[in-house]
């Protein structure tokens, strides 16, 4: 069944650009991309459905690859504190940040556990999000980690959008485990994530490598166990302060290093030197007040890979519009449109290990794309929140949204 889609332009963000194509034309085949070009080129041929999509900018389906979108409860009085001047680690040292979402995390059923997410993740897919990542780590203890797991899957099953989960059991130290890292972390070396693993909930492991969490040595511990078990790692690092865990990301061939804000040059060139993906998410730079940067320049400078994410959590980014997020990028990282609608395609396609199959318009890719009406791509960037129209097809197929 092959399906033309006619009358529009491609920015294909293969090589991380545009790569436009002008009055363009597409084939997609079942769930695939067959043809893509110029339509002046377009091969003579039959199709089933002849799809008019009235001069629109076709992207990639955007890709938000680091988020905490199940939880219980919201931290909004939190937020109010904090606005009074009570820092972030303030709030976590005296029993609230992660703790307190724990604590409504392990009270909620999967149902509601499930029925909370899928009104944020439905207005990331609203927005052009047809890939998403979600991180456990609110349950920290094997029965809710594997409750939070299994929503996550429910979800793939739910909305039609590609959903990895990401085992982040090494988030913060559950109450059990008061005063004893140590044991928490051989806990989920040992029991927690074998187990995990082995009924399928697992597709990467990530931890957060910070002085008020788990300590390199830690986080070292759990990648060994990963990769004994042959599943991709990913980082929470450099956030907070300077701990050298996006070095030791890159050692252990990390996926991706995310936050980034305090890594040092080393780290910026280990990171290059793997191909480590570095995740910047500027939602929870904002949202947190932050002044300290993640070193751009250097970064662009030795050619690392820079992807966006919303990190959707109720602590440092409630962000539900990834292409606000895009526009912080833009505004508060200085990156160009084009480098951050690559940060939302391509490169985040990499910090998941899809990029042979999502992230850019090409042959034999998943045709997951979005028909923007807009001029121009940069419009994606630009508009601050709203509803951008749009037309949004996952795997070959027109969704209604
Ligand atoms: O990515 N840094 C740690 N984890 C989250 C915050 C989680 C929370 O505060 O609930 C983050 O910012
Ligand atoms: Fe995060």
């Amino acid at each position: 069944m092959k399906k033309l889609w006619k009358n529009c332009h491609i920015a294909t963000m293969q090589d991380g650009q545009y790569s436009s194509i002008e009055d363009a034309g597409m084939v997609t085949l079942g769930q695939h991309i067959h043809w893509i070009g110029a339509f002046k080129d377009l091969p003579a041929d039959a199709y089933s459905e002849t799809i008019d999509l009235n001069g629109a900018w076709v992207t990639p389906g955007l890709i938000d690859c680091h988020t905490h979108s199940v939880f219980g409860g919201n931290r909004s009085v939190e937020f109010e504190k904090r606005l009074q001047g009570v820092s972030y680690a303030e709030i976590a040292a005296s029993g609230g940040g992660i703790a307190s979402t724990v604590r409504a995390t392990r009270e909620a059923s999967e149902e509601q556990l499930l029925a909370s997410a899928l009104k944020r993740i439905r207005c990331l897919l609203k927005d052009g999000v047809t890939t998403i990542e979600i991180k456990s780590g609110y349950g920290l203890d094997y029965a809710n980690e594997r409750k939070m797991l299994r929503v996550i899957r429910q979800i793939t099953d739910t909305l039609p959008m590609t959903v990895r989960s990401t085992c982040l059991a090494a988030h913060a130290l559950p109450p059990e485990y008061k005063d004893q890292s140590d044991a928490y972390i051989e806990h989920i070396c040992n029991e927690m994530l074998p187990k995990l693993h082995q009924e399928g909930l697992v597709d990467a492991v990530d931890a957060f490598c910070e002085y008020l969490a788990f300590s390199p040595a830690q986080v070292e511990r759990l990648f060994k166990t990963a990769q004994s078990l042959n599943l991709p790692i990913k980082l929470h690092a450099e956030q907070l302060s300077s701990l050298g865990g996006s070095s030791l990301a890159a050692r252990y061939q990390a996926l991706s290093a995310d936050h980034l804000e305090f890594m040092t040059e080393d780290d910026v060139k280990a990171m290059a030197a793997a191909g480590t993906v570095a995740v910047l998410l500027p939602g929870a730079f904002y949202f947190l007040r932050e002044t300290q940067f993640p070193p751009l320049e250097s970064l662009h400078q030795h050619g690392v890979r820079i992807a966006l994410s919303s990190d959707l959590n109720p602590g440092t980014s409630p962000a539900l519009s990834l292409r606000l997020m895009m526009n912080m990028g833009s505004t508060l990282f200085r990156l160009t449109p084009e480098q951050t609608l690559a940060g939302v395609t391509t490169h985040a396609a990499h910090a998941l290990g899809l990029q042979a199959t999502h992230g850019t318009l090409e042959v034999g890719k998943v045709a997951d794309f979005i028909a923007w009406e807009i001029e121009h791509p940069s419009e994606i960037v630009y508009w601050l929140g709203g509803d951008l129209p749009k037309r949004i097809i996952q795997h070959g197929q027109e969704i209604s949204i």
